[in-house]
Order: structure tokens, then C-alpha cells, then sequence
């Protein structure tokens, strides 16, 4: 099946409204349906659901999106896992999906989809034998192990712990009796690869390894995490490398394990080591996931955002945990999810913390966490060189240009304590984003008349609003007006993607844009004619114009900007969009 046919069969007997009403509760509102939105803290509601389209849109944070992505975010699943789970529910059989798109990388889709599922039975296959090497003779050492450090029966069963045996050639045994190919076992991490003497010969990467199985929302083993026992002159921990199933920063460490108490708690508690997850397991408190050993990543915000939009981050006390912790807020608070912070006392991990002091040492802790913003501003006050800290606001400040009312919160609460006038540090954000539309050095008000950033998003609007009417515009040319790279690379889009695919296809301000063009506000799509013949009128009398004028000369120079400000002139134009659409 192509997944371009399965996509629509799927919306066809499934609907957006009836899937959402599952997580919030939609009351009617004209045309549209209305709820507070998920994906932020918020109790008005601001999220609409368009039946019509099938779209949904929050006025609020801006979210986004047709039935899969909001099931996908909701929870936290990429797009395949959403196919796959959809698919089930509208009964319909995927069987191997062909991708649609041409693969790049010269692999076939169908080689490629295979070649995910080889890995996948690699993995089931490796934690099945890493388990039972723990249960049994060989496992002695790594049991006595596990008990020195407090794991319980219960948490090595829930998270499938195993152990990887200090040879060479256990795993590649294996994988080798059940037909694996073993070249794709390297490729996915699970085998390394020696070259010596012209023989190629493969080995097992884990070896006299603890191991933990990082598994993804379907419940699929998609990499290990591997502790050694013993020979401390090895690393520590090694880890999959990324590949087909797994990409590092995409993933949560026990997400499959706590999105169920996530849910229910409506908080989650995130931490850093494989360790300290399941210590906080199983002390109870099984909400908790963990980072896998990277910073924060806004992929991972996404996944979480889909559970809960309450985060309490638990981190080391040292200066690296502190600016960790800060980082983590600026991502975190910007997409309003409210957030806490935890510092451990200095040298010390949740683990050896619930082990050494106990649950209530923690839930001390816990209780005097301060909040994600007040924490970064104590941060900012007093760990922070003056400039490093206003560089830090400014950024912090410059991701909520698109929630006003997170903005201006923040903006205060910032100043304040940065000892500036709002006014200044305001100033300093806005002022470089005015800075990039002023008029003057561009030519939007230099007698060409509305060939600025205005006529840009029109035309592009028009684009998104009737995908099939693309050729039109680019008859006649409307290219030239695009003046910043953001216009011209999504102008781009249009022609790449067929029109029911070009959302999948989107960063998410071109898709915000894309959405406000077609949903919330936007007038309905039934005036076509009435929206193109204005526009190619215009467009050709400003080519007539520009010809005499030669604006044409001056447009195609402007096209030079570099891409900040290009990037601040988008995000200035889709705010304008934003005040005229809900006017
Ligand atoms: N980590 C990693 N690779 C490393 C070191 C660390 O992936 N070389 C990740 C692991 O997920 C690890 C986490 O970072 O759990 C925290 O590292 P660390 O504090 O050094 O280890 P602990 O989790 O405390 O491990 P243990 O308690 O077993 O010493
Ligand atoms: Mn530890």
C-alpha cells in the first residue's frame, strides 16, 4: 500500500473531532468545535477543530495540525508509530507500506521498511538472550551486582534488564543461528567490526555489561543502554549508536513504562541516569523517565508535551547541572509547559538519594522545588555574568514572540530582576525583529507599493489556501515579490509536495502560517475566483510597474539578505498575519 492511499483511507474512517474528544472536552462553537487546549497550560479555550478540513489549531501555542499530528503529539509518537496505531483502529491493513517519496539515499522504501523490521527482531532477539544470560549461570556476577545496588525482582522484570556476557563472539552467535544479517547488526550498534589481516570479522559491542533496553511507545526494543560490572577500566555506559529504529535525542528513557502514570499524575518527573529511573520506579514514583544522556531535546519536549504539560526536572547540583537545568526551562517554559527544578545536593544522584535517605529525604526536596521561572531567575541573578545573562533573557524571550501572554509575564519577571527597565529588555528583542522590517534600506516602501513582506505573505496565502492554483502564480511570475528565504523556500514546498502531503513537509512556523492561511480565522475556502483574479491583477501591474521602474533590478538584490534576518522578518510577518487574520 502506498502510504500517500493509506493516509487518506485512514481519515476517511476516522475523524479528528471524534479522536480528540477522547482527550478534551469539545463544546460546539459555530462552525467549530472548542476546547482548552492540550498541549498547553491553559483552562479558556483556545484549541478549534474545524470539521470541515479536519484541522485542528490552538490561538494560544500555536499547535497545529490534521488527525495524525495530533495524535502523534498527544502521544508522543512519531509519525510511523501513529500510522501503525491509527491504522489499527480504522481497521485497516498497512501491509508494507511503500513510502511515495523517492528515497534519497539510493535504498529503496521497500528495502528500507524491511531493513527497520530486520533491526527491530535484532533487538527482541539480543534482549531476549541478555535477559536469560542474567538468569542464568553466567549471570552470577551481574545479579550479585544488580542486588548491591538495591534493584528489586520486580523493576529488573519491568525493565527487562539483562546482561551481556564479557565475550567476544555470545550476541553474534546468536543472531547468526537465527539467519540475522550481520551486517545490518553493525549498522544498528549491536555488533562492532574489525579488520585485521584482510578478514573482516564481526564481535559483540556489549560485553560484561549491565543492560537496559530503551524501548519505544510501541514497546519495541529499539536500542540498549550498557553499564559495565567489573573492569572499571572501561566506559562506563556505551549505548546503541543511532540507526533506522533509534535517533538518541528522540527518544525517553521508561516513556513506555510511565506514560500510563504520566497521564494519571499529569506531571512527570525527568531525570538523567538509566539508574536513577528505576530507583525512582520503584520507590514509587513511576511517572519518572529519563534523558538517555543528552540535554533536553525539543524533540523530546515534543514527546512529553503529548502527556502532560507539567515537567519536574531532576538535576546534579554541580555548575553543569545547574546551566543543564536552565537550559532545559528555556525549552521547556516556551512552549508552556509548566516546569519545576530540582537540585540534588552537590555529588549526589536521585538513586543514591532515595537509597541512602529515603522517599522523604526526596519528597523534602520536591516540595521546595522552585518553579521553572523563578528558578532561572535566581539563576540569572546569581550565577550569571551580567552580559551572558541578558544574552540568555533575550534568547529565552525571543522563543515566546509568538504567545503574548507568556511574553509579557516573562518579559517583567525578567527585567526586574536583571535590574533593567522593561522597557530596555523588551526593547532589545523587539527592536531587532522592527529592525528587520524597517522600511528604508528595502524597497517595500520605496515607491513600488506593496511588493513588501505584505504582498509576499498574500501571495503565499493564496498558495496555501488553493494548492492546485500554484501553477498560476508562478505563470505570471509572482516569484520575483517573494523577498525574504523563508517565502522563497516555502514557495518552493508548494511545487515540491503534492497539496495533501505538503503539511508533512513543513517546520512548524511555516506550518503555523500554513494553518492560520487555511483554519481559525481564515475566511472559508469558497471564493477562489474572487481570492485569484484581485491577485493576478496586481501581480501583473506590478510587473509592468517594475519593468519601467526597474524595482526588478532592486528586488532581485534584496533577495541577498542574509537569513537572520530573513528568519526575524518571517516571524515579524506570520505575527501580522496573526493580527489580521483575528481581526
Ligand atoms: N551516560 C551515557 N554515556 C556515558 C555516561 C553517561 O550515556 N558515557 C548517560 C547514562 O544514561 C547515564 C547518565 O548519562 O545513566 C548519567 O551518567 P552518570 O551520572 O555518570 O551515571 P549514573 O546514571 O549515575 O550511573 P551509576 O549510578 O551506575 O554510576
Ligand atoms: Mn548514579
Amino acid at each position: 500500500m502506498q502510504k500517500r492511499d493509506a493516509i487518506r483511507a485512514i481519515k476517511e474512517r476516522l475523524k479528528l473531532v471524534d479522536i480528540a474528544r477522547r482527550y478534551v472536552e469539545l463544546k460546539r462553537n459555530g462552525l467549530r468545535w472548542m476546547a482548552p487546549c492540550p498541549f498547553h497550560q491553559e483552562t479558556k479555550p483556545s484549541f478549534s477543530i474545524n470539521e470541515d478540513t479536519g484541522l485542528f489549531y490552538c490561538f494560544g501555542c500555536q499547535a497545529s495540525g490534521d488527525l495524525f499530528d495530533f495524535y502523534g503529539r498527544i502521544n508522543g509518537l512519531d509519525f510511523r508509530e501513529c500510522l501503525e496505531q491509527l491504522a489499527v483502529e480504522a481497521g485497516i491493513e498497512l501491509g508494507t507500506l511503500q513510502d511515495g517519496s523517492s528515497a534519497g539515499d539510493g535504498a529503496g522504501p521497500q528495502r528500507r521498511h524491511s531493513e527497520r523490521q530486520q533491526i527491530l527482531r535484532m533487538y527482541e532477539l539480543a534482549a531476549a538472550h541478555y535477559a536469560q544470560n542474567l538468569a542464568g549461570a553466567g549471570g552470577v556476577a551481574c545479579r550479585a551486582y544488580i542486588e548491591r545496588r538495591g534493584v528489586d525482582k520486580e523493576q529488573v522484570e519491568r525493565f527487562g534488564l539483562g546482561y551481556a556476557l564479557p565475550e567476544w563472539r555470545d550476541l553474534v552467535d546468536v543472531l547468526r543461528r537465527s539467519g540475522c544479517d550481520e551486517s545490518l547488526a553493525v549498522k544498528s550498534g549491536l555488533l562492532g567490526q574489525s579488520n585485521k589481516g584482510g578478514y573482516s570479522r564481526t564481535y559483540d559491542r556489549f560485553r560484561g555489561r549491565l543492560i537496559f533496553p530503551i524501548r519505544n511507545l510501541s514497546n519495541q526494543v529499539i536500542a540498549f543502554g550498557g553499564r559495565i560490572i567489573g573492569n572499571e577500566d572501561e566506559a562506563k555506559y556505551i549505548n546503541s549508536a543511532d540507526s533506522t529504529i533509534y535517533k538518541k535525542g528522540d527518544q525517553l528513557y521508561a516513556l513506555s513504562q510511565a506514560r500510563r502514570h504520566i497521564a494519571v499524575k499529569g506531571t512527570v518527573l525527568l531525570t538523567e541516569g538509566y539508574m536513577d529511573v528505576l530507583t525512582l520506579h520503584q520507590f514509587g514514583y513511576e511517572h519518572a523517565v529519563g534523558v538517555l544522556g543528552t540535554a533536553l531535546t525539543s524533540e523530546q519536549v515534543k514527546r512529553l508535551s503529548g502527556f502532560t504539560s507539567q515537567v519536574t526536572l531532576l538535576f546534579d547540583g554541580d555548575t553543569a547541572g545547574r546551566k543543564a537545568a536552565q537550559r532545559a526551562c528555556g525549552l521547556l517554559l516556551p512552549r508552556g509547559i509548566a516546569c519545576k527544578v530540582v537540585l540534588l545536593p552537590h555529588g549526589q544522584d536521585v538513586d543514591e538519594l532515595l537509597h541512602g535517605q529515603g522517599g522523604e529525604a526526596f519528597e523534602k526536596l520536591l516540595a521546595a522545588a522552585p518553579d521553572g521561572l523563578r528558578f532561572c531567575l535566581e539563576t540569572v541573578k546569581r550565577h550569571m555574568a551580567p552580559r551572558e545573562a541578558v544574552i540568555w533573557a533575550r534568547d529565552f524571550l525571543k522563543d515566546l514572540v509568538e504567545l503574548p501572554e507568556l511574553y509579557y509575564q516573562f518579559a517583567s519577571s525578567l527585567a526586574h530582576a536583571l535590574n533593567l527597565s522593561e522597557a530596555e529588555l523588551k526593547g532589545g528583542v523587539i527592536a531587532r525583529q522592527k529592525g528587520a522590517v524597517a522600511p528604508g534600506k528595502g524597497i517595500a516602501s520605496s515607491g513600488a507599493g506593496g511588493t513588501g513582506l505584505d504582498f509576499e505573505r498574500q501571495i503565499l496565502r493564496f498558495m496555501a489556501r488553493y494548492p492546485h492554483r500554484c501553477q498560476d502564480l508562478q505563470e505570471a511570475g509572482a516569484d520575483v515579490f517573494l523577498r525574504t528565504s523563508r517565502g522563497r523556500n516555502l514557495w518552493k514546498k508548494f511545487f515540491a509536495h503534492p497539496a495533501d502531503e505538503i503539511q508533512y513537509h513543513l517546520d512548524e512556523q511555516e506550518k503555523a502560517f500554513w494553518m492560520r492561511c487555511r483554519t481559525g480565522e481564515a475566511p472559508p475556502l469558497d471564493n477562489e475566483e474572487g481570492e485569484r483574479v484581485p491577485l493576478l491583477r496586481k501581480i501583473a501591474a506590478l510587473h509592468k510597474r517594475m519593468v519601467s521602474s526597474s524595482v526588478a533590478a532592486a528586488l532581485r538584490g534584496a533577495a541577498g539578505t542574509d537569513d537572520f534576518t530573513a528568519d526575524m522578518e518571517y516571524i515579524v510577518a506570520l505575527r501580522e498575519t496573526q493580527r489580521t487574520d483575528d481581526e
